[in-house]
């Protein structure tokens, strides 16, 4: 653990007026659900991302795609918060707001008490139709795991409310990302490999708009060279030290 790091981020933190935070798969990592992009364990690393996530891949074979991500909708459901998500959720309360825009589609932090959570990529929890119809369901129960469910309104098939490649994220959502990487003073960026835009730019955009900028990561990442602080440990062990009392 850099105990330097983490008393310089701290000291940031304690200051700070306007924090934001951006997570990403890292943070639900000791959770036991996997990220996409580390090696072995990652999940691009053992499935083809164009044939399981992408609007394509959807069409070309929907029980196939289903069956996937009702698999890791059970391993969300299994997963209970970790020691990084509580400790985002109690800092809240120093702060006048204290907004998480996630990449994750787990909806962990909501679950571990945090109230101002932008899920930027989706939840998994939902699923939505995969015409146009607009139809949108939140409860998980009773989603069967073979053939996707037929929409009840039109018939098409139902599909998870995720963002998938090729798709366009939700504007409202990205425009209130943009706006508080834009004014916030200070961003936490916890476990993200900075890989996938538009959410990739959020830090850079933080800090030409003057932002202090603290990455949790235990591995490079393509944002550390926006960072004004890395502390190269997991967001579990990291993320209480940087706001709880010493
Ligand atoms: P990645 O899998 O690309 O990156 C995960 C990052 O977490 C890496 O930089 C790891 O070093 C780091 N990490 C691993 N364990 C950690 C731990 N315990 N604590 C802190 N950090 C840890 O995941 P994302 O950057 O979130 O998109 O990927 C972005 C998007 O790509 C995802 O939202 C998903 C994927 O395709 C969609 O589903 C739309």
């Amino acid at each position: 653990m850099d105990m330097q790091a983490i008393t310089l981020a701290r000291a940031v933190l304690a200051a700070a007026r306007r924090p934001v935070v951006l997570t990403g798969a890292g943070m639900s990592a000791e959770s036991g659900v996997p990220t996409f992009r580390d090696a072995l364990t990652g999940l691009w690393s053992n499935f083809d991302p164009e044939r399981l996530a992408s609007p394509e891949g959807f069409a070309a074979d929907p029980p196939l795609v289903w069956g996937w991500y009702s698999e890791r909708r059970r391993g969300v459901l299994r997963a209970q918060p970790n020691a990084g998500h509580l400790a985002l959720a109690r800092a809240a309360a120093y702060f006048e707001q204290f907004p998480i825009v996630t990449q994750n589609v787990d909806g962990l932090h909501a679950r571990a008490g945090s109230l101002d959570v932008l899920e930027l990529h989706g939840n998994i929890l939902r699923t939505k139709c995969f015409g146009e119809c607009g139809f949108r369901c939140d409860d998980p129960k009773d989603l069967p795991a073979g053939e996707p469910p037929a929409c009840p309104r039109c018939g098409q098939w139902l599909r998870p409310d995720v963002v998938w490649f090729g798709e366009l994220l939700d504007a409202v959502l990205l425009e209130r990302a943009e706006q508080l990487a834009q004014c916030c003073d200070v961003m936490l960026v916890v476990g993200t490999s900075g890989v996938v835009y538009p959410a990739a730019a959020l830090p850079g955009r933080a800090r030409r708009a003057g932002a202090q900028v603290i990455i949790v990561n235990p591995h490079p990442s393509e944002l550390d060279d926006q960072a004004h602080l890395l502390i190269r440990d997991t967001a579990a062990r990291a993320l209480p030290m940087l706001f709880e009392p010493a």
